[in-house]
């Protein structure tokens, strides 16, 4: 197996690890901002988990960036749906995500209200996961498996 083989599948596993902390996330949010709930350290640890997985995410990706055979800069890559959606559109969309990420964190650390804590998680992950889902349907890779 390839070193790009492997990046590929370790990037590929851990949308599952992204996907899921982050939905955790926006429930536990949810939960805590319409409930009225106090924020915890379980609710900071989440958050920050999540969080950390979509970087460690972004790191694969880079990685990935510079190997993948699907990467092309050429006259065509822009004409070609696959070469053009991998080059640029994968990146930009997921990049946004994560910076949305990384924002609603901030936004909850600091603020002062529990309420307002959950708040920012929840819209900012929610908007994140909205782009998330959407860029993988436009990869037209299967959701749910991992290629080969
Ligand atoms: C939350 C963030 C991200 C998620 C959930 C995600 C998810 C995915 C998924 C599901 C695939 C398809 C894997 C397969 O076919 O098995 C993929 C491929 C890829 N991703 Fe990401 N990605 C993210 C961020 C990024 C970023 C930031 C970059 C670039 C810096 C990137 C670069 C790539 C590349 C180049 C491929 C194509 C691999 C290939 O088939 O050659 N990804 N990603």
């Amino acid at each position: 197996m390839s070193a790009y083989q492997i990046i590929k599948y370790l990037h590929s596993g851990l949308r599952f690890v992204v996907l899921i902390l982050i939905v955790l996330a926006i429930l536990q949010a949810l939960a805590g901002w319409l409930g009225n709930k106090t924020y915890s350290q379980g609710n900071r640890k989440l958050n920050m988990f999540a969080m950390i997985s979509a970087h460690t995410q972004f790191l694969f990706g880079l990685i990935l960036y510079f190997v993948s055979p699907f990467v092309q800069f050429g006259s065509n890559t822009m004409k070609e749906a696959t070469t053009r959606y991998w080059t640029v559109e994968h990146i930009a969309m997921m990049l946004f995500a994560i910076v949305l990420i990384t924002i609603g964190h901030s936004k909850s650390k600091k603020a002062t209200l529990p309420q307002l804590k959950h708040r920012a998680i929840a819209i900012f992950y929610i908007l994140a996961v909205l782009i998330i889902i959407v860029a993988i349907v436009q990869s037209k890779r299967p959701f749910f498996s991992i290629t080969g």
